[in-house]
């Protein structure tokens, strides 16, 4: 079975190439590389043995599109993983978020319509749920996006879900990502951000490298146990498995729209992370508390129960897995 991935070379979309080629899948990837290197096709292969077929082009233009699905009529299924992600540069440039967040998945409707493709999967995020003191999340929580990253994915899901609406017969399934951290066992892939990491993982990464002297951990009072932020961290390989079970059920017939939150369902704090990291991989991170970052929560974590009974998905790998293998790959990075 033929799937699209668009995004295919980042973070989590390489991951999932590996884990559905190894689920005996036929990947084709489109990505501009905007935030990838062309070397991770490679990797892709060297895990695999299979090298995908790959389109290096912007999944806004639907010209380009409709070359890809005349030269792959037969693509039974389309991962929407193309995106930008960060929340601070979305607050600063919205426009170039809307534009490309909103535009790719308009241009992929449009063309899959034509080309009569019916299922779609699409990559969501806890962002999307509102601020709120009850935790766990479920996939029925109040929503609200609090930036205009947040509120791209939740206006992607309202325009899937007027879609879907109208076009009866078409398949889609929303996952909802908790937050991604860790890389394939291999070392090959993982998460390689451009800059400053904004993010915990690839920051406490930098520091254990060298990169940085120490992590700046945002604030150590809040209502949590040690005061720390406390989040629902789900090792990417994990995650890669639940879109393969995803699929699963979207190609096995009538799913109509289904959404669910892909994570542990455990909150652990910045000093968890931090504490395991240097437990499971030398003593490399040190440490400062400064304040608050503006627009931060105490606690957030997902119930995975619903994709636990539908998907039958449940994360398996734990934190010192996820501290080992992230560690790892920034080595073979560096
Ligand atoms: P990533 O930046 O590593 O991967 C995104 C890929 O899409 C990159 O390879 C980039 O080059 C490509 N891309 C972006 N715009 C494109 C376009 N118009 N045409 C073609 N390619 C394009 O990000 P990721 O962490 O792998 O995230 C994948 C998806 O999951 C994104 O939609 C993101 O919003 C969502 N998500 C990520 C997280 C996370 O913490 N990583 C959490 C929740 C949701
Ligand atoms: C981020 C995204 C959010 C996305 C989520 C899941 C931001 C601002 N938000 O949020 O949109 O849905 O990931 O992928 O990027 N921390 C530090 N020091 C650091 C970095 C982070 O102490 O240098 C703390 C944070 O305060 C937080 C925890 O670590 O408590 C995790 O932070 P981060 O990795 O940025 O994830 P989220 O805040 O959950």
């Amino acid at each position: 079975m033929k799937i699209l991935l668009t995004g295919g070379l980042g973070y989590i979309g390489s991951h999932t190439a590996v884990e559905l080629i190894q689920n005996g899948y036929e990947v084709v990837i489109v990505d501009n590389l905007s935030n990838s290197k062309i070397e991770v096709l490679n990797k892709i292969e060297l895990i695999t043995g299979i090298l995908p077929k790959f389109y290096q082009k912007d999944v806004c233009d639907q010209h380009a599109l409709q070359e890809i699905f005349e030269e792959n009529k037969d693509i039974e299924a389309i991962i929407h993983f193309a995106g930008f992600k960060a929340v601070g540069e979305s607050c600063l440039e919205p426009l170039k978020y809307y534009k490309n967040n909103i535009g790719s998945t308009l241009s992929l409707l449009n063309v899959m319509e034509k080309y009569n493709c019916k299922n779609f999967i699409y990559s969501s995020s806890a962002t999307v749920y509102a601020v709120s003191e009850i935790m766990p999340l479920y996939e029925d929580s109040p929503l609200g996006a609090s930036n205009p990253y947040g509120r791209t994915k939740l206006f992607n899901e309202e325009i899937l879900k007027d879609y879907q609406t109208a076009h009866p017969d078409f398949n889609v399934i929303i996952l909802r990502y908790f937050n991604p951290i860790g890389a394939h066992e291999s070392g090959l892939i993982g998460e390689d951000p451009n800059g400053i990491p904004n993010n915990l993982m690839p920051y406490i990464c930098k520091v254990a490298v060298g990169e940085f002297d120490h992590l700046k951990i945002f604030g150590n009072d809040y209502n949590t146990k040690d005061g720390t932020g406390v989040r629902d961290y789900i090792h990417v390989v994990d995650l890669a498995i639940g879109h393969a079970k995803a699929l699963e059920k979207l190609t096995d017939g009538d799913v109509g729209l289904k959404i669910y939150n892909l994570g542990t369902g455990v909150g652990y704090s910045v000093l968890d992370i931090v504490n395991t990291f240097n437990k499971v991989n030398g003593n490399l991170v040190k440490y400062e508390f400064v304040s608050r970052r503006p627009g931060d929560i105490a606690i957030c974590y997902a119930s995975p129960k619903k994709a636990e009974n539908e998907l039958g998905f449940k994360a398996t790998r734990n934190l010192e897995d996820m501290c080992k293998s992230s560690y790892e790959y920034q080595k073979n990075n560096h």
